[in-house]
C-alpha cells in the first residue's frame, strides 16, 4: 500500500527558498518510497473562518469552496510537512487563515470525541515543520511553534520534529548552502521510512 504524503507551502513563492526546502524534504520521502502531494495555501481559493459553528453537528462547513476538498485529503493523508516563511513573527496570513478553518477537525476531536481520522491512520501520522525566517533572533519562531503545535494536535498528527533555518535576510539564496537542503531531505527521508516501517 503506498502511503501519501502532504507538503503544505506556506509561502506565496511557489519556487522560493521555502518551497525549495519543502521540494527537497518530499524528494526524501518518495526515496523512502511514499507517494507525495504539494498544495501550496496561496492556489487555493478560500475564505477565513466565519464562526458560523455549522461544524459544531457536522463533519464539515457550510462555507463552499476549495477546503472542502481539503478535508478530503487531510483525513487520508498518512503524514504532513508544513513549509513556511515567518510573517510579522508569526506563520504568513493566508496559513492562518487555511489552518483556523480546521475548526471543522477540533469539533469533531474534541467537542464530540469522534475524530474524523481513522484510528488505524491516527497511530502512524506524524508532521514535520519546516520554518525559514528573514532574522537571526532566538525567538522568532516561537509563535509559528505554537499554532503549528495546536494545527497538527487538532488534524491528529504527531509533532515528529521541525528544520528550522534563521538568517535568510544574509542567506539570500538557499541554494547557496546544500548542507540546509540535505538536512531538509535527510528528515523528509526519516519521515517516509518511519512509515514504511510501521513504527
Ligand atoms: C510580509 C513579510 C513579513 C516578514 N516578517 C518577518 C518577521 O517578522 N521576522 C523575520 O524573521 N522575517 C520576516 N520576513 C522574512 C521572511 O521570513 C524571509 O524573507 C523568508 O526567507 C521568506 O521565504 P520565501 O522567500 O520562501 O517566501 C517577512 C517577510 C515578508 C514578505
Amino acid at each position: 500500500m503506498g502511503y501519501r504524503v502532504i507538503g503544505l507551502l506556506g509561502s506565496p513563492l511557489i519556487e522560493g527558498n521555502t518551497a525549495k526546502l519543502l521540494e527537497k524534504a518530499l524528494e526524501g520521502v518518495r526515496d523512502a518510497g511514499c507517494e507525495t502531494e504539494t498544495i501550496a495555501v496561496t492556489n487555493l481559493d478560500f475564505q477565513p473562518c466565519m464562526e458560523a459553528f455549522y461544524c459544531r453537528d457536522h463533519e464539515t462547513c457550510m462555507m463552499d469552496d476549495d477546503m472542502q476538498a481539503m478535508y478530503h485529503k487531510f483525513r487520508d493523508m498518512d503524514s504532513l510537512i508544513v513549509a513556511t516563511p515567518i510573517m510579522t513573527m508569526g506563520i504568513p496570513g493566508a496559513l492562518k487563515g487555511f489552518i483556523d478553518r480546521f475548526q471543522v477537525f477540533f469539533m469533531a476531536k474534541y467537542m464530540r470525541k469522534s475524530s474524523l481520522v481513522s484510528p488505524e491512520r491516527i497511530s502512524r501520522r506524524r508532521g514535520l515543520y519546516i520554518g525559514i525566517s528573514g532574522m537571526n533572533i532566538p525567538n522568532v519562531f516561537d509563535g509559528a511553534k505554537l499554532t503549528m503545535k495546536a494545527f497538527f494536535d487538532i488534524i491528529d498528527v504527531k509533532y515528529h520534529g521541525e528544520l528550522l533555518i534563521r538568517d535568510m535576510d544574509h542567506i539570500r539564496d538557499i541554494t547557496t548552502r546544500p548542507d540546509l537542503l540535505d538536512e531538509a531531505y535527510r528528515k523528509g527521508k526519516e519521515l517516509g521510512m518511519m512509515l514504511r516501517e510501521g513504527k
